[in-house]
């Protein structure tokens, strides 16, 4: 086991994307880093390295419930500590699919990822986190879920990814309201239009609504951008908020007339 001090921040699907930068910036604000993907992070843990802190790559599924536990379990014996859970591993459809039209297949993998997945590892991490506040009673400790502008915004041509992203929503209100009394923040980030090889397929369709004005600031999110706000949620910037839902998307859920 290490003997340094850093908070350890455990960041799903942070091999590529906005959980890449997101275990960055969180090492960047002195945190020891577990990443949880279903592919090899060599890249990032270098990145975490470099900024001084440790790094675990745990190759798993966040669908499957072993996994979750041998993530927990690497996390325990190497850390002793989990302070910042973030559950950004997320998948869109495979296919873009009409609601009238759309399979059970799809529905079940984007549910059983975006939801199922991040809903029962908070279970676990939130268990072992009310467990270390009766000998840390005074540390930061939060989770944070990267949710979507389609938690609100109605696309029926990928219905399944906005019912996961509506209910990821809920999950958030849910463990907000049973964690606070350990001291425990829980707050949904939701990104608009982010630059990552997710959004790279409907590139061209996003230029050109951007250019016409869809998002207030007229320019594509940067992951880095949403890696800021989840870093002001792990540093404890937002104590006395919790369920917070923070937009991160150019002003797109704003109404305008
Ligand atoms: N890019 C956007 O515009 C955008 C907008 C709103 C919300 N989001 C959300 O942000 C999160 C990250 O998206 P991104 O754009 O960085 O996507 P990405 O595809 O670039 O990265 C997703 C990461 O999650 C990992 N992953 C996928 N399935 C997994 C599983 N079953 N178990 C463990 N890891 C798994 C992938 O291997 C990958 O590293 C997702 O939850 C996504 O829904 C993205």
């Amino acid at each position: 086991m290490t003997t340094k001090k850093s908070p350890l921040a455990l960041v799903t699907g942070a091999a590529r994307g906005i959980g890449a930068a997101i275990a960055v910036q969180l090492a960047r604000n002195g945190m020891d880093i577990a990443i949880f993907d279903i592919i090899e992070a060599d890249e990032v843990s270098e990145s975490i390295q470099t900024a001084g802190q440790n790094a675990l790559a745990v190759v798993g599924d966040v669908t499957d419930g072993e996994d979750r536990t041998r993530v927990i379990d690497a996390i325990q014996k190497q850390f002793g500590r989990l302070d910042v859970l973030v559950n950004n591993a997320g998948v869109a459809p495979n296919v873009r699919s009409d609601i009238l039209e759309a399979s059970e297949q799809s529905y079940d993998r984007v549910m059983n990822i975006n939801l199922k997945g991040p809903y029962f590892l908070t279970q676990a991490v939130a268990a072992w986190m009310i467990r270390q506040r009766e000998r840390r009673p005074d540390d930061w400790m939060c989770i944070v879920n990267i949710s979507s502008c389609s938690a609100y915004a109605a696309s029926p041509s990928r219905g399944e990814y906005c019912l996961s992203k509506a209910a990821i929503s809920m999950a958030t209100k849910l463990y907000a309201a049973r964690l606070a009394e350990y001291g425990i923040g829980v707050y949904e980030i939701r990104p608009g239009i982010i630059a990552t090889d997710m959004t790279a397929a409907v590139k061209d369709k996003y230029d050109k609504l951007i250019a016409e004005g869809l998002t207030p600031i007229r320019r594509w999110g940067l992951p880095e951008d949403v890696a800021a706000a989840a870093a002001a949620c792990a540093r404890g910037e937002l104590k006395f908020s919790t369920g917070e839902v923070i937009n991160v998307d150019g002003g797109f859920h704003l109404r305008t007339l």
